[in-house]
């Protein structure tokens, strides 16, 4: 175990923030309370890294001031940019074969920390960005996380900031095509993320009265899906809205990429729905269509909650650089701002139980999920 140096009192303080993984809509209202908190309350220094890890790698740090962070707070993505690609630890080069070798560069971001003498950093990501930021933690460097991410999918929080707004835009989107599928008696499939966590679709689907949500989670079978159209059909119901998470995959079969080169480690999921689509037409010779969301649920400006979330997740990083608990993410728990060692956050993702409440409320209501 790493010893971390105590912040010297007698010094103005140095903070380094930066966003990591795939962008979500709340990351600049973190920026921007982390930047006037330190700023305002503390008189700190304080430092954004471009596009994740890679400013600590290149020439990207650059100074923040109050008038940086002017504006921001509606504004969706993030001021700093943003990469899900560069982990230092694993930074994937490409031969001239055009396949990838990974390399450790992981001492670069630490001797680059040390050298510009900052004193914490701030690391705004979702798993696998807080996962290197524990790892760097690990080394001696001073860390303080902020859980993001649409997919809603770490340990210890209620709530990640960016989920709320995606699951209004995907909400919204099932909403418009309800009224379509009705008046043309279709069935219509709507695809939104989700990797691993069906967090998305499941909330999602059940706001906007889904008649199918298939998840990550419930490996389905397209028989007990063709099963619920039809009985929705039989019942005079000649429509029906399938809501499918990117990562679902039918029992024994798996996951849909859409661009998964070989060798390529950043394969990109996606065309699940076309796959169910043309099996519900194929049994049912109903007419379907399809909606893929992609990342539209990434962007746009912060719903008021994100926007409220991130501000005070912003504000709890910084006190917790006061405090020198180093190692630690901040989370909401019963509605308070929290928080917990990172280890805990990043131990494994949060998905979707049998016995979540969300889903067993659906099934009540005869949400059919393929199993
Ligand atoms: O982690 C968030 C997420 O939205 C996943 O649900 C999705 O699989 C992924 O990002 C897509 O990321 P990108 O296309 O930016 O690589």
């Amino acid at each position: 175990m790493c010893t971390i140096v105590p912040m010297s009192n007698s010094r103005r303080k140095k903070i380094a923030v930066l966003t990591g993984g795939g962008d979500c809509p709340g990351l600049n209202a973190v920026i921007r309370a982390v930047a006037k908190t330190a700023i305002l309350q503390h008189d700190w220094s304080v430092w954004g890294s471009e596009d994740s890890f890679e400013g600590f790698m290149g020439s990207g740090l650059e100074p923040m001031t109050l008038k940086s962070v002017q504006g921001i707070l509606p504004r969706g993505g993030t001021i700093l940019g943003t990469s899900n690609k560069g982990n230092p630890f694993k930074y994937p080069v490409q031969t001239e074969e055009g396949d990838y070798e990974f390399h450790d560069y992981s001492s670069r971001v630490i001797s680059r920390f040390r050298q510009e003498r900052f004193d914490a950093l701030i690391v705004i990501g979702g798993d696998g960005t807080l996962t290197i930021g524990h790892q760097l933690m690990k080394r001696g460097i001073p860390v303080i996380g902020v859980p993001k991410t649409i997919d809603n999918d770490l340990l210890c929080t209620e709530q990640t900031f960016g989920f709320d707004t995606a699951l209004h835009t995907a909400t919204d989107a099932i909403d418009k095509i309800h009224t379509t599928a009705e008046s043309h008696d279709r069935v219509m499939v709507v695809e939104v993320m989700g990797r691993n966590a069906g967090w998305i679709a499941l909330e999602a689907g059940m706001a906007g009265g889904a008649d199918v949500i298939l998840i990550p989670e419930i490996p389905f079978e397209i028989e007990k899906v063709c099963r619920k159209i039809e009985d929705r059909s039989n019942s005079g119901n000649r429509f029906s809205v399938v809501v499918v998470a990117e990562g679902a995959a039918p029992r024994g079969g798996r996951q849909v990429y859409r661009h998964r080169p070989k060798d390529d480690p950043f394969g990109r999921l996606g065309g699940v729905s076309y796959s169910v689509a043309d099996q519900i037409q194929g049994n049912l010779g109903m007419e379907c269509r399809v909606l893929v969301l992609g990342h539209l649920q990434r962007g746009g400006s912060p719903s008021p909650f994100d926007r409220l979330l991130g501000t005070r997740f912003g504000w709890a990083a910084v006190r917790l650089v006061v405090e020198e608990r180093f190692g630690r993410m901040v989370t909401l728990q019963c509605g308070q701002i929290r928080s917990c060692p990172l280890e805990n956050a990043v131990a494994h993702q949060r998905l979707v139980g049998q016995d979540d409440d969300h889903l067993r409320t659906a099934r009540s209501l005869g949400i059919a999920f393929g199993d």
